[in-house]
């Protein structure tokens, strides 16, 4: 069975009603991005930064999966382990959609770390009404878990072992432009993968696709799913 490898971004959240970067001028939901989402930002405004972060988290949990995260959740029931997701969202749909398989690359909403002793907090069990959550153990400051500009992505190794394992790489909804996750189609293509995307707008790597579907992901995704899965 060929092993299929996905790499999700903010385009398929679009239609659950979060955001996307690129569109909105460099700001994320008004916020310049170098504030909100660089370790530099946080150390001149934690207080600023953590409110920010506590109202997408409040936002991630009031808006729903859509049919394209549903559609790669069906996609991972059949195929299981010959199927891995990585995403580049912080939002935890695809875990509420029901996938299990979610490798999720710049972190997520939901959890935080400590500065000092790094231990990992869920969000739930932090007071946020507090504007600097504090460590329980050691006293220090708590952060949001995001993997900000300038920081290294998480489980890159893993990443890697399933680019270049993998027969089928599809991309959906990211436009190609943020690094390293940018840079993977292309690692799949040279390991001899098949590379397909999905996205609204041409995205800057096209070069290493070799098939675009151009268009909406919840339009799209669905049929394409059908049809990798032999149903239509
Ligand atoms: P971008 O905002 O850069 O790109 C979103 C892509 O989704 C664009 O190419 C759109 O054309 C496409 N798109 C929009 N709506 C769509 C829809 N309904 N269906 C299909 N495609 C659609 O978002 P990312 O590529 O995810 O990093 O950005 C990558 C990273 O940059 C993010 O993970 C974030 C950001 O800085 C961190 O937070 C660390
Ligand atoms: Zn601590």
């Amino acid at each position: 069975m060929k092993k299929y490898l996905i790499l999700t971004g903010a385009g398929i959240s679009a239609e659950s009603g979060i955001r996307t970067f690129r569109d909105s001028g460099g700001l994320w939901e008004d916020h310049d991005v170098e504030q909100v989402a660089s370790p530099a930002g946080f150390q001149q405004d934690p207080k600023l930064v953590w409110q920010f972060y506590k109202d997408r988290y409040a936002q991630s949990l009031s808006v729903e999966p859509n049919i394209a995260h549903h559609a790669l959740r069906k996609m991972e029931d059949e195929l299981q382990d010959n199927f891995h997701l990585i995403t580049q969202n912080v939002d935890g749909l695809h875990s509420r959609a029901g996938s299990e398989r979610v490798i999720e690359m710049h972190g997520s909403l939901s959890t935080a770390f400590c500065c000092g002793c790094r231990a990992n907090y869920r969000m739930e069990e932090l007071d946020l009404s507090i504007a600097i959550p504090l460590c329980k153990k050691c006293g220090k400051s708590l952060r949001p878990d995001i993997v900000w500009f300038g920081e290294i992505p998480y489980y890159l190794y893993e990443i890697e072992q399933h680019l270049k394992e993998c027969d089928v790489f599809m991309v959906i909804g990211t436009s190609g432009s943020v690094y390293p996750a940018a840079g993977f189609v292309m690692t799949a293509k040279l390991f001899g993968a098949h590379t397909i995307a999905v996205n609204l707008d041409r995205p800057d790597n096209l070069g290493f696709i070799d098939e675009m579907h151009q268009g909406k992901s919840t339009e799209l995704l669905p049929p394409l799913v059908e049809k990798i899965l032999g149903r239509l």
